[in-house]
């Protein structure tokens, strides 16, 4: 194996030894098989290729103090997938095949979960997609699920301190009564415009807004909005974001500190009014903003003054990932061992 700077891995794909892989076919799901080779064979006709019919997973691993492996709260993961795979109308995994799958990947992959205290974790990727051919536009009748797993460090380079966000306007991520709330590949490839944009402009993400009415703050590239004020965990409520598992986890926290919730519309203009503002997800984990700025309008929105993380959003973190190392108390049963 190669010697991984543990302390300094970037948010990207390294190889692992092994992936699992399933398919569907002939109306039944077939057994678990286990590959070492990073290539699968596909269809020409794939649906998944031509059509977009694939939905896909994020979630990770955590080495523990105690050297203990941790997932947290994967049946969400599964339900998500459920719910993605419906959206584009493919066969949903069922919970114990996914369940086999992400808990035979990282203990095949043990020696990649990278050790306590480094700040990284293992990444596992869940991923569907219609493997049957098809010319017309009609769903697949065979799909595959495909598990991999890879080391990684923080989705955010600057880690646990204030990043730039940069709203955009010229494009956007997902319809109002489209496959926003879905976690499909079409998302993303719709959403890369806006990112890159950001990134050219010295950015770390895109920040959408709902696309009606460019009015609503809908989500930050791959994770979701949240703002604090008035002892008051504020986050979005659209029709097009995705429901992000991190940010329901900061709901109970935050209720358990004491803060009131509200899921609503959030207007932009509103953004004069907060504390604070972050960006959460399971590869965003908790990233506190320290600007907005929206390019188009030419308006700046500045937060961590004085160059640190708001208090509030750092007693969530610090809830949050002790949950996930195992060094807070797990009181609402959120992690699963791998052993
Ligand atoms: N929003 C989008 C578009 C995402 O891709 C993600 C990442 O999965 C999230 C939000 C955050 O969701 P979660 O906390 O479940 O990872
Ligand atoms: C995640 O947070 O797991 C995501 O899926 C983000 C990813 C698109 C990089």
């Amino acid at each position: 194996m190669q010697q991984l700077d543990w302390k300094n891995l970037p948010f990207g794909y390294i190889k692992t030894d092994y992936n699992v892989r399933c398919t569907f076919k002939d109306g039944n799901w077939g057994k678990l098989e286990v590959s070492d080779s990073e290539y699968i064979s596909v269809h020409i006709a794939a649906s998944g290729l031509h059509y977009g019919q694939e939905a896909f997973e994020g979630m990770k691993a955590y080495r523990g103090k105690d050297n203990k492996i941790r997932l947290f709260r994967w049946e969400e993961n599964a339900k998500r997938l459920r719910h993605s795979a419906e959206g584009v109308l493919m066969e949903p995994v069922p919970t114990e095949i996914f369940r086999e799958a992400i808990l035979k990947v990282v203990k095949l992959n043990e020696k990649f979960v990278p050790p306590y205290g480094t700040g990284a974790s293992l990444y596992i990727r869940p991923l569907l997609f219609g493997s049957g051919p098809e010319v017309g536009v009609r769903p697949a009748k065979e799909y595959m699920f495909v598990v991999f797993a890879s080391p990684v460090g923080p989705y955010f380079k600057e880690g646990f301190n204030p990043v730039k966000i940069a709203i955009i306007r010229d494009s956007d991520r997902a319809a109002p009564l489209g496959t926003g709330t879905f976690k499909v590949g079409g998302n993303y490839a719709a959403s890369l415009r806006g990112t890159i944009k950001a990134h050219k402009a010295g950015y770390s993400s895109p920040m959408y807004l709902d696309t009606k009415e460019k009015k609503y703050i809908d989500e930050i590239g791959a994770a979701n909005f949240f703002g604090i004020k008035n002892n008051t965990y504020i986050t979005p409520k659209s029709d097009s974001i995705l429901a992000s598992i991190t940010n329901m986890s900061i709901i109970q926290l935050a209720e358990d500190l004491g803060l009131k919730v509200e899921r609503r519309a959030v207007a932009v203009d509103e953004l004069e009014s907060f504390e604070e503002v972050g960006a959460c997800g399971t590869a965003a984990i908790i990233s506190p903003i320290g600007e907005i700025n929206d390019l188009e309008m030419g308006k700046t929105y500045k937060f961590c003054k004085d160059g640190k993380p708001g208090s509030v959003s750092k007693k969530l973190y610090d809830t949050l990932v002790g949950i996930q190392y195992g060094e807070v108390e797990d009181k609402y049963g959120w992690t699963t061992f791998v052993d």
